[in-house]
């Protein structure tokens, strides 16, 4: 069975109506993201940070996987498929994509802002959309913070992306300008034999090297195409 990884970043959840933040002049909703999303924001104003991804987490919680994510779940049924996120979403996971790994955190889990506690493995389910900092804490008196991995934030999960990508037979980049940290990297550690995709309306190769195929599409489109083509290749294993 072949080993196809693919990397999604946030053009993948654009068609789900969850909106890119460097299409958008470089704001996310209208905000500066360095007012939102760096630890130093956190430190400054907790409100805003908190009320910034109680929105995302909303906005989160009301879309729905679209066809992308759905054909992506379905390669499970002729090969191994694990997915590499840099969205903090869960339409993977909701679209039934068993192996996924988030870079960057997920929106629906919290975590203690306890001092050093920004590693810590122990995270909290949040029921709903909203965390409320005098409400919802740690069991040491720290507000929950939501888990994701802020810019200037170290990227622990980087290293199990690293060994999958290394072992992918075909390795399938999505919606992402390849300029955020650490995928920026990681489009380079793919085997020499390995065959690998670039799914985004922008794609070119001053983002890829010549060893990827270009498909200047969106994810839906692109994803059609590059299924219809795979499931052709590779029998249903069942
Ligand atoms: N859904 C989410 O969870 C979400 C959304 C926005 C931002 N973020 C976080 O913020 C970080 C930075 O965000 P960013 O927006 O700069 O990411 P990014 O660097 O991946 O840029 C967005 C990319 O998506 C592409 N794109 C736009 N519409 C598309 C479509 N319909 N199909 C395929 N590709 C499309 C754009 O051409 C661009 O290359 C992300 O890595 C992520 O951690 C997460």
């Amino acid at each position: 069975m072949p080993k196809i990884v693919i990397f999604s970043d946030a053009g993948m959840s654009a068609e789900s109506g969850i909106n890119t933040f460097r299409d958008h002049d470089g704001l996310w909703e209208n905000h500066k993201i360095e007012d939102v999303a760096t630890p130093q924001a956190w430190q400054r104003n907790p409100e805003l940070v908190q009320r910034f991804y109680n929105a995302r987490r909303k906005s989160v919680l009301e879309a729905q996987p679209n066809l992308a994510h759905q054909l992506i779940a379905k390669i499970q049924d002729f090969a191994e498929c694990d997915v590499i996120t840099q969205n903090i979403d869960d339409l993977h996971e909701r679209a039934g994509s068993r192996h996924v790994l988030h870079l960057h955190g997920n929106i629906r889990l919290a975590k203690s802002s306890a001092p050093g506690a920004q590693y810590s493995e122990t995270f909290y389910p949040v029921q709903g959309w909203e965390l409320n900092l005098q409400r919802d804490k740690c069991p040491l008196g720290y507000p929950l913070r939501p888990h994701v991995v802020w810019f200037g934030e170290a990227v622990p999960a980087y290293k199990h992306a690293i060994q999958l990508v290394q072992d992918a037979d075909i390795f399938i980049v999505i919606g992402s300008s390849l300029v955020v940290c650490p995928v920026a990297g990681l489009i380079h550690e793919i085997p020499a034999t390995c065959e690998a995709y670039y799914i985004d309306p922008k794609a070119d190769h001053l983002r890829v090297p010549k060893q990827y195929h270009l498909i200047p599409q969106t994810a839906t489109q692109g994803m059609q195409m590059l299924f219809t083509q795979l499931k052709e290749r590779f029998p249903n294993k069942t």
